[in-house]
């Protein structure tokens, strides 16, 4: 069991919940991946807390996601699945960390800068890829899967550990990132040359968890382009594009395939394929998920047994820390 690779993720409890592209880009690969690698899936609710979200609204949100996460295919059974504030080493190996990071090299994140660089910003959008680094590091995680957006942060990590293994003696695994790009691939619907974004939501997000007739008002009023081929070209027909790259992610049937299905076909037939698609791959989880929210002792029980399985990988590691640093054992 502790021979398999070991895979760490997280991801924030913030927004209203989670759309398709969240979905197809990284939690589906959550859950294909717990065959293979000893897994620790875990919500960021500590980085939620840089844009300082409604108390009510991050505990509602918080909860949501624990039984999302486990509509889309987290297996408690198989994987840890917990809340990051649930086990205060994170913030304690975060602040380690922030003490080997150096001034420029925080003030270089690309994320920092384009949400929090300026003025307005708080000191948690600086320290943020640091505490991620702890999250990362503190179960020895082999494989880090992320989106694109993610790369400069694991590119920070994987540094972290490096300076801290030079200057302490060997404590923590390099991770490896394993970066997918579908979810920059998922447009919105409205605007697609745009990312399909939490923020943005609106007509142009397709929510996992929403009314079936919703996702399928959107699909159909999805913005077209000229024509009436169904071709793929981003530059001259990105909405068509955008629905044949959902369609092909979703059926796994390759875009040139689709192409030919649908020639001599119009954009009515095409969405209305879309959106079955869409709608099919939601059905299960949407029901699951109806079946998870009416149980929130068991969602509860899930997070603390998770919590308590990564305790057990945590606190071992941050022992070893403290130690290494030089910081006397409290007994
Ligand atoms: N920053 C990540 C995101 O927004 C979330 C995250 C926090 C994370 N800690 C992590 C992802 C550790 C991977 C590993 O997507």
């Amino acid at each position: 069991m502790s021979s398999r690779p070991r895979v760490l993720s997280g991801i924030q409890p913030t927004g209203a919940g989670k759309h398709l592209g969240n979905y197809l880009g990284a939690v589906r690969y959550w859950a294909s991946m717990q065959d293979e690698n000893e897994c620790f899936y875990f919500i960021a609710d500590l980085h939620s807390l840089t844009i300082t979200p409604d108390p009510a609204e991050l505990r509602a949100q918080t909860r949501k996601l624990i039984a999302e996460l486990l509509a889309m295919g987290v297996d408690p059974d198989r994987s840890a699945l917990f809340l990051q504030s649930h086990l205060p080493e994170h913030a304690e190996l975060g602040w380690v960390m922030s003490c080997l990071t150096g001034f420029g090299e925080a003030s270089r994140m690309t994320q920092f800068k384009e949400k929090g660089g300026g003025n307005g910003g708080n000191v948690g959008l600086f320290n943020y890829p640091i505490l991620q680094a702890a999250d990362i590091l503190l179960y020895q995680a082999n494989r880090v899967p992320v989106g694109e957006d993610q790369r400069q942060h694991l590119e920070l990590t994987r540094d972290l550990a490096q300076r801290f293994n030079h200057r302490y003696g060997a404590t923590f695994t390099v991770p490896d990132p394993y970066v997918q790009k579908t979810a920059e691939r998922i447009k919105d619907l409205q605007d697609p040359t745009a990312k399909m974004s939490t923020s943005k939501g609106g007509s142009g997000t397709l929510w996992v968890i929403e009314d079936d007739r919703a996702t399928l008002k959107k699909v159909k009023s999805a913005v077209t382009d000229a024509g009436r081929e169904v071709t793929y070209d981003v530059d001259t027909k990105p909405g068509i594009s955008n629905l044949l790259t959902i369609l092909s992610v979703v059926t796994g049937t390759a875009v040139p395939d689709l192409e030919v299905q649908f020639e001599g076909k119009g954009y009515g037939d095409f969405k209305a394929a879309v959106a079955e698609a869409v709608l099919g791959q939601f059905a299960p989880i949407r029901s699951r998920f109806a079946e998870l929210v009416a149980d929130p002792g068991y969602l509860d029980e899930v997070v603390k047994h998770g919590a308590a399985r990564a305790r057990e990988v945590a606190s071992v590691t941050m022992a070893q820390v403290r130690d290494r640093v030089g910081l006397l054992p409290s007994s």
